[in-house]
């Protein structure tokens, strides 16, 4: 009997350690901030200054949850993107 009970034991301390881990390895489900990384790269990939393209097309993302195709243009895909403007009146994402 004492055999069966330090099964289980081991058994949940299994279970639940490994739970832990699935916890910290993948974050909370965020569907569209965790792509902003990737539709950012795609956007900037053949930008001028990719690191600055990244930065705000990731201020854009954030605020959008979408990223027009392509590396430029498309605008109209997401018209919250197309109409953020920075200070002085000009487009603000890439
Ligand atoms: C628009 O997106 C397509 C892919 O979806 C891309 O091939 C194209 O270069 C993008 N830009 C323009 C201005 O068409």
């Amino acid at each position: 009997m004492k055999l069966l009970y330090f099964t289980l034991l081991l058994v949940s301390l299994l279970l639940s350690s490994s739970f832990l881990a699935d916890a910290t390895v993948a974050p909370a489900p965020v569907p569209v901030a965790g792509s902003c990384n990737a539709m950012c790269s795609a956007r900037c990939a053949k930008a001028g200054i990719p690191k600055r393209c990244f930065k705000y097309c990731c201020v854009c993302c954030d605020k959008c949850k979408c990223v027009p195709s392509g590396t430029y243009g498309n605008k109209s895909e997401c018209p919250c993107y197309r109409d953020m403007l920075n200070s002085k009146g000009k487009s603000k994402c890439p």
